[in-house]
């Protein structure tokens, strides 16, 4: 018998979901035992039901496990979440009040005033709200959220820096893979030598979520950063990883080699931990002039790193940066197992 803990995956078929499957093949604490999509998949085997596209081949494990449907009922406590967000938050909610507790990848529930919207470098203790939601909601389970798949690499390089010099302002500009459309996605006949420069509510996610994120657990609420940030958000012909070009407002003036070092030296408390996900450097800063770059750049740290260069003197704020991030893995499913690993390492899997 393992003695790993019971996990099971709600939207399984997905784009996200397919990573969950991909990642937890072989994880050291979770075991997959229980996959669930829409009504269109449920009853049918794993592989019948999934057009898999995810370069390792399906785990042998999954493969013929049938889907159930994205019901309570699930044998398992632990529940990721990769549902499509037209269903994710009723879905969700019905599975934190019958007690499961749920880390999702959904927009529906991460400016919640009482869901934690954790990245586990920047803000654990954020996982307070936790207490909050159940008296509120009066619900035994939980809901945790992971933040959008632009979201996160911004926030992982602008954290430190605010951290250490204040962001005042933040002007972004996104370059979006085709992965994190999901599948199929959009077609190739639009795509083929063309940007294009909307991605519904994306805007807004890239301007707000940080600010939740890099704010303080004050009470019963978090008190959001006060900066602000404007972003222009664009798909690009880019299999995976999403690139941002941003540039930053300071509120005490810093040279771009100590903005540099405060980068390169950013660690935390996943790292101490040594939670299996958590990349060895959150945070890492290339050299070279032309990187980075996502097809050769997005796997470092095993796909949980950001990735931050060209760092240099910004002639209208005070500094600029190109990020890069992998979308699907610490932008979707990498992100939220690592936030398990965080609850499973401070002990909260085990209360009833
Ligand atoms: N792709 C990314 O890079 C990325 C990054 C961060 C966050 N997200 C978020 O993660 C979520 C999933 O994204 P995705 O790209 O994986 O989308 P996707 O490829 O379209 O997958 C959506 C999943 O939701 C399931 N689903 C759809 N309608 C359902 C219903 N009525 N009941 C139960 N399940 C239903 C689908 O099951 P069937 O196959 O059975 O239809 C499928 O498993 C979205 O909320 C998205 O915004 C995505």
């Amino acid at each position: 018998m393992s003695n790993k803990i019971p996990v099971g995956v709600l939207g399984a078929t997905g784009a996200v979901g397919q990573k969950f499957v991909s990642l937890l093949e072989d994880h050291p604490w979770f075991e997959l035992t229980e996959l669930a999509a829409s009504d269109r998949s449920a009853g049918k085997s794993y592989k019948e039901a999934t057009v898999w596209r995810q370069y390792k081949p399906i785990p042998e494990t999954v493969k013929t496990r049938t889907i159930k449907p994205c019901e309570p009922g699930l044998d398992c406590r632990v529940v990721f979440s990769g549902l499509d967000s037209s269903v994710a938050g009723e879905v969700e909610e019905n599975f934190a009040r019958a007690g499961y507790i749920v880390l999702s990848n959904a927009k529906n529930h991460r400016m919640d005033d009482d869901v934690p919207l954790l990245v586990p470098e920047i803000n654990p203790e954020h996982l307070g709200l936790i207490k909050v939601q159940r008296v509120r909601r009066g619900w035994p389970g939980a809901i945790v959220t992971n933040p959008n798949c632009s979201t996160i690499g911004l926030v992982m390089a602008l954290a430190p820096i605010h951290r250490a010099f204040g962001v005042r302002r933040v002007i972004v500009t996104t370059m979006q893979a085709l992965s994190g459309a999901g599948y199929p996605g959009h077609s190739a006949i639009d795509m083929l030598g063309n940007v294009i420069p909307f991605i519904g509510g994306e805007d807004e996610k890239v301007e707000t979520e940080p600010l939740k994120i890099m704010g303080s657990l004050n009470g019963d609420g978090i008190r959001f950063a006060d900066c602000r940030i404007s972003a222009h958000t664009n798909r690009v012909f880019v299999e995976d990883g999403h690139m941002e070009c941003v540039s930053v407002e300071l509120d005490r003036k810093a040279s771009t080699d100590e903005v540099a070092r405060v980068l390169r030296e950013f660690t935390s408390l996943p790292q101490e931990l040594k939670l299996p996900s958590a990349p060895e450097r959150p945070v890492i800063v290339t050299e070279e002039k032309d990187r980075p770059q996502p097809r050769f750049d997005r796997d470092a740290g095993n796909g949980m790193s950001a990735i931050v260069g060209r760092i240099r003197e910004c002639p209208v704020f005070d500094i600029r940066f190109v990020v890069l991030s992998h979308n699907t893995i610490r932008g979707a499913a990498g992100a939220a197992i690592l936030n398990a690993e965080l609850m499973k390492a401070r002990g909260m899997f085990n209360q009833p």
